[in-house]
């Protein structure tokens, strides 16, 4: 956070073929899960383009988790599928070490493409639907902290919730 390069809005993909977006995705999956986070959007590595990548497996170590398949979505249009808004926590691999409470849209419908240029199309809600919107804010230059609507709801994660460790998202 701080960089200027997260304000901006990305650019559309347009090469599907080049090898310059295979090593980009690659460049993401790595830095994802050696954070452990939930997604990321190209513009946290430093790409401005339109591409973000999320997934949260089942595990033991969070029983309650919701999964979400892991998706690479590129060229991402959200459409919300009602006015119903749900706050829920979140963190940000670009905002290390924090938690605020951001209100979402409950239910959307995204659409875009994988890496092979094939249509992704899904209607999802509450979890998967907020960490779609996070990573999709990336690519808007958009953070979480900008959508907190009360700043007391913001906060060290260690000290907001010290019983657990949280995914970093
Ligand atoms: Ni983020």
């Amino acid at each position: 956070m701080g960089d200027p390069l997260l304000l901006n809005v990305a650019a559309p993909v347009h090469d599907f073929k080049s090898q310059g977006l295979r090593d980009l995705i690659e460049d993401m999956q790595d830095t994802m899960h050696a954070l452990n986070g939930a997604g990321l959007a190209a513009p946290q590595i430093g790409v401005s383009l339109r591409v973000v990548i999320f997934g949260v497996e089942k595990t033991p170590r969070y029983p309650n988790a919701e999964e979400v398949p892991y998706t690479i979505l590129i060229n991402p249009k959200l459409t919300f599928l009602d006015e119903e808004m749900e706050e829920g926590w979140e963190g940000c691999l670009s905002v290390p070490g924090m938690r605020g409470l951001v209100p979402r849209f409950k239910k959307l419908r995204y659409q875009g493409y994988d890496l092979n240029h094939n249509p992704i199309d899904r209607a999802v809600s509450d979890f998967h639907a907020r960490v779609v919107q996070h990573e999709c804010d990336h690519l808007d230059g958009v953070l979480y902290p900008m959508r907190i609507e009360d700043l007391s709801n913001f906060g060290f994660s260690e000290v907001l919730f010290p019983d657990s460790d949280l995914q970093d998202d």
